[in-house]
């Protein structure tokens, strides 16, 4: 288990565990929680199931709202769950729609609203405070996915007024998702699922005889849905942030790499492909994709001019 460490047990896993448990601290940290549940996962969507399994648990049977631009496994998700779900329009900027929300939670039967932090198509931003202040008079759950966007917390000072309050007011949030392999520079695949009340982990208990041998102290299989995790995504987590810590210089040094293009140009086409998009997206945040500096194998292979097939992803934030 050494060379191939496994972060469901320490007896896999003692100082993968230990550092899984430090990098998650950590992220929890930038969304303002000193107190946390959370644990890496594969990607965003088995940490949304996490979520969402953990809200099914705390209102059974009530439905799960998300808005039409939220990721579409939330209802494949909800489905699987055996949660009803139902779809919130958003606006012409991609952001839920608040009147169209309270429609629905004027029926009495929602347990959970699900708000996007950097929608996937758009990187639209829903109104976070709002629904908070929904939250207070109808009674009802909130999970973030911020799989796409979470990291923007970091620089939210530098967005727009209502996505930067979306992600100040990510706190009061009842559980968040962001995918380090996404913004956080990690490889595939490493998802991140966090609940602000640590009692939830109550409903992970479990019997397993044959884990759990070597020590007292926690083991991330006793707060994780799935059972075997690799310990190689904990390391690798752990160094980046030990390298570029989660603070707003780091995410600026990431950002203003020299290689990073924005995905539009200025006539609104695609930077990759030249193909004209649609219509003008005016997102809350932008994925841009990198183009690759020609490495000398690249350039022997005459592959000088050609976007690398593994794209170079940094960040761009948009008024
Ligand atoms: C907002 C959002 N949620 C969830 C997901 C799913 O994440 P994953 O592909 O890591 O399962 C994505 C992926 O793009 C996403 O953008």
């Amino acid at each position: 288990m050494t060379i191939n460490p496994n972060n469901h047990a320490r007896d896999g896993g003692r100082a993968s565990s230990q550092m899984e448990i430090e990098a998650v601290a950590h992220i929890a940290a930038m969304f303002g929680w000193q107190t946390h549940l959370g644990h890496l996962t594969s990607g965003g969507t088995f940490a949304n199931l996490e979520a969402l399994w953990v809200a099914g648990q705390l209102a059974p049977g009530k439905r799960v709202l998300a808005s039409d631009q939220a990721h579409y496994t939330h209802n494949r998700i909800s489905a699987v769950l055996q949660l009803p779900f139902a779809s919130v329009a958003s606006d012409q900027q991609g952001r839920m729609e608040l009147n169209a929300l309270e429609d629905e939670l004027r029926q009495g039967d929602v347990g959970t609203v699900v708000a996007t932090l950097g929608s996937t198509a758009l990187g639209s931003v829903d109104p976070l405070p709002e629904i908070l202040a929904l939250r207070d008079r109808y009674g009802f759950r909130v999970h973030v996915d911020a799989a796409y966007g979470g990291y923007f917390r970091l620089i939210a000072d530098a967005l727009d007024t209502p996505a930067r309050l979306a992600f100040e007011t990510i706190d009061q949030a009842d559980s968040i998702v962001v995918d380090p392999h996404k913004h956080g520079l990690q490889p595939y695949g490493c998802g991140c699922v966090l609940f602000r009340d640590p009692s939830v982990g109550r409903f992970y208990k479990h019997d397993s005889p044959y884990t759990y041998f070597t020590s007292h102290e926690l083991h991330l299989g006793e707060i994780s849905l799935e059972c075997s995790r690799a310990g190689a995504s904990a390391v690798a987590l752990w160094a980046t942030q030990q390298l570029l810590p989660l603070t707003p210089a780091a995410s600026s040094r990431a950002a203003s790499r020299p290689d990073a293009v924005p995905p539009w140009n200025s006539t609104g086409a695609c930077a990759m492909t030249g193909d004209l998009l649609p219509s003008q997206p005016h997102p809350n945040l932008i994925l841009s994709c990198g183009r690759f500096k020609p490495a000398p194998r690249r350039r022997a292979l005459g592959l000088r001019n050609k976007f690398s097939p593994i794209a170079l992803r940094s960040t761009y934030t948009w008024r």
